[in-house]
């Protein structure tokens, strides 16, 4: 497809999209016309992982390549459309696991090349913040915090292509150390959710150091939070005591969140900006939401967190973020395009 008849669809006001996001351990397939999810399939492999206790690369890839075609159909099948009336094919290609992108971005060159349609490449990131698009009226600029499996950052959102670093975690990411510190209390993969779950039952009791809460500047730290939980577990085992685990993980949801919620007001505050996003898999996690709702509210600050569904990995937001990119005539991709594992969100100048 060639950058002419890409040019000639950014005329076409929502054009329909079909998404695909393989980075980890879920296939998903969307079809997403401008900012409407018109389907959304998702294949997890939680179940096929968790007897590992983490993700295996060689498992993830082969399971995505049975299950890709099947969530396309699925996809497609609920958006009651049919291959040929897609404008666009849209994949994620970085970062990730090197053999589960493949997958994905084989299956979206394929279905591209065959239907002579654009091919858009998307940043797996980016469509962490683009889900906040979806079925709302956000516009930059907007202040954005996103807490992922790798990453912990608070941006300014200065135009869709225009990020602006204002902080980000020296260390651990945010849902890193939640899978850690789940993995020391013995609960199953993936630790997010089930510390999330655990803490509700729970008091926080234990007290643990906010990291950075002191600091002037929007950074965070998350590794000492982290060690202090293990010290923690170490000397009630040495003492034989039993820990009471739902009241440390209230703990320590409490001392890994509440330092999310400040800085993300404190970043609204400096930059003069009223709209805050929430972006990436933590965003799921049900204290942070509560507790950003209220900051803001308090704040005068308009919150936008997506839906638990869109929060996590799933191809809508990779939809949404295709369609910033064809607006903006970014994004096109042709047959030499492949997974780039590392890749890293850019922030613009000034940062
Ligand atoms: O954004 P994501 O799905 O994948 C990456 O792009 O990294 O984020 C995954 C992370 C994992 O660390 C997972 O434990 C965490 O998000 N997570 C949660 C919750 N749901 C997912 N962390 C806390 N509470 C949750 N409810
Ligand atoms: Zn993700």
């Amino acid at each position: 497809m060639d950058r002419q008849a890409f040019e000639a669809l950014r005329a076409k006001p929502e054009p329909v999209i079909l998404a695909i996001e393989s980075s980890c351990d879920e296939t998903s397939a969307a079809v997403v016309a401008g900012r409407t999810v018109k389907s959304l399939a998702i294949s997890s492999q939680i179940e096929i992982h968790r007897r590992f206790g983490g993700v295996v690369p060689e498992v993830a890839s082969r399971n995505h390549t049975l299950a890709v075609n099947d969530v396309t159909e699925q996809a497609l099948k609920e958006a009651n459309l049919g291959f040929f009336d897609l404008d666009a094919v849209a994949v994620t290609y970085g970062a990730g696991l090197a053999g589960a992108l493949l997958v994905g971005v084989t299956y979206a060159k394929t279905v591209a090349m065959a239907l002579d349609i654009p091919l858009i490449a998307v940043d797996h990131i980016k469509g962490h913040v683009a889900a906040n698009y979806l079925h709302s009226d956000l516009t930059p600029p907007f202040v954005c915090l996103i807490v992922s499996g790798g990453h912990t950052v608070l941006c300014e959102v200065r135009d869709y292509d225009d990020f602006r670093l204002l902080g980000t975690t020296l260390d651990d990411a945010a849902g890193e150390a939640f899978d850690k510190v789940a993995r020391c209390l013995g609960l199953p993969y993936p630790g997010g959710p089930e510390i999330d779950r655990l803490a509700r039952e729970g008091k926080p009791s234990f007290a643990l150091p906010r990291m950075l809460k002191q600091e002037h500047d929007l950074n965070f730290s998350y590794s000492g939070l982290k060690t202090a939980v293990i010290n923690l577990l170490h000397t009630a085992q040495q003492r034989g005591e039993e820990v009471n685990k739902a009241d440390l993980c209230a703990s320590f949801q409490a001392a890994a969140l509440d330092v999310l919620v400040e800085k993300s007001m404190q970043a609204c505050r400096r930059t003069g900006l009223k709209k805050l996003a929430v972006a990436g898999g933590v965003s799921a996690n049900s204290y942070l939401r509560e507790h950003l709702r209220a900051a803001a509210a308090k704040a005068g600050v308009r919150l936008f967190i997506p839906p638990a569904l869109y929060c996590t990995d799933n191809a809508a937001m990779i939809g949404a973020e295709a369609g910033c990119l064809l607006a903006k005539g970014q994004g096109l991709a042709d047959e030499t395009l492949t997974a780039q594992p590392s890749l890293r969100l850019r922030f613009g100048e000034n940062t």
